[in-house]
């Protein structure tokens, strides 16, 4: 089953075309992941899908349904994405069952009894159980940012998309926020994201995906991707990022 599908997206700011006919097909419990140099528009591609921003040409399909279409409601398509960004964006005045359990009840109208039982099932599976009456103040990057995670699959989303997720984080954080998207691969998850760690990228990908000028340039499993790039551009990327 194709959860999401991309066609000849194009998005341009002012007079620099930012994306320039993306295709992109995501098939359920895929795990794909965008790699590029900074400014290839990864986030850009990850925010159309996501309807923070308007496509000026193509289509995007969500579970079979046109989302880029002008008459759809936004707040509906994004109910059904769950989204994870670089910087944590927890309310800092909320416990972390709260945090956690908003957007559930509000958006989705989940009940408070339902909410906060899942909440705290799901903090408990991912080893966050004993911080869900904290404030996000005394949690660390990394957990913080396990609970941005728990909090965006609170309603089983058809897609997760995931953003730079440990770039924010000291090294010896990123290792845990990296098991929980192993675990969420695991459990059947469809996930695109975007990141900078080519480790994590060999591990947890399905398919790489490499962008460069708001193009995709090549595409393919981490083996054939990372160890025998097809694209001059792919391979200059590659041994650019890896004498970093
Ligand atoms: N709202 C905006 N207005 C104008 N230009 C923008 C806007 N958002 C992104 N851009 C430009 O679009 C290009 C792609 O940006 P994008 O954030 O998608 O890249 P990226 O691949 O995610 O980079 P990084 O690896 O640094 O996160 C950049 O040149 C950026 O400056
Ligand atoms: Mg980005």
């Amino acid at each position: 089953m194709t959860v999401l599908e991309v066609r000849g997206v194009r998005k341009r700011f002012g007079d620099h075309d930012v994306l320039q006919g993306v295709d992109l097909e995501l098939d359920a419990h895929e795990v794909v992941v965008l790699i590029g140099a900074s400014g290839s528009g990864k986030s850009t591609l990850l925010r159309t899908i996501n309807l923070l921003e308007r496509v000026d040409d193509g289509q995007i399909l969500l579970g079979g349904d046109d989302i880029t279409d002008p008459g759809v409601d936004a707040d509906r398509v994004r109910a059904r994405i769950g989204v994870v960004f670089q910087h944590f964006n927890l309310f800092p005045h909320l416990r972390i069952i709260d945090n956690v359990t908003l957007a559930a009840r509000r958006v989705h109208g989940m009940p408070k009894d339902t909410a906060h039982a899942r909440g705290l099932e799901l903090l408990g599976s991912l080893g966050l159980g004993a911080k869900a009456l904290d404030y996000p103040d005394r949690l660390s990057g990394g957990q913080q940012q396990r609970v941005a995670i728990v909090r965006a699959i609170m309603t089983d989303p058809e897609l997760l998309l995931l953003d730079e997720i440990t770039s924010a984080l000291d090294p010896q954080l990123i290792g845990e926020v990296l098991d929980l998207v192993r675990q969420l691969k695991s459990t059947g998850s469809t996930i695109l994201m975007a990141t900078h760690e080519m480790s994590f990228a060999r591990e947890v990908a399905d398919r790489v995906v490499f962008m460069q000028g708001g193009r995709i340039v090549e595409s393919g499993p981490p083996e054939q991707l990372f160890d025998a790039p097809v694209e001059p551009a792919t391979a200059e990327f590659l041994a650019r990022v890896r004498h970093h």
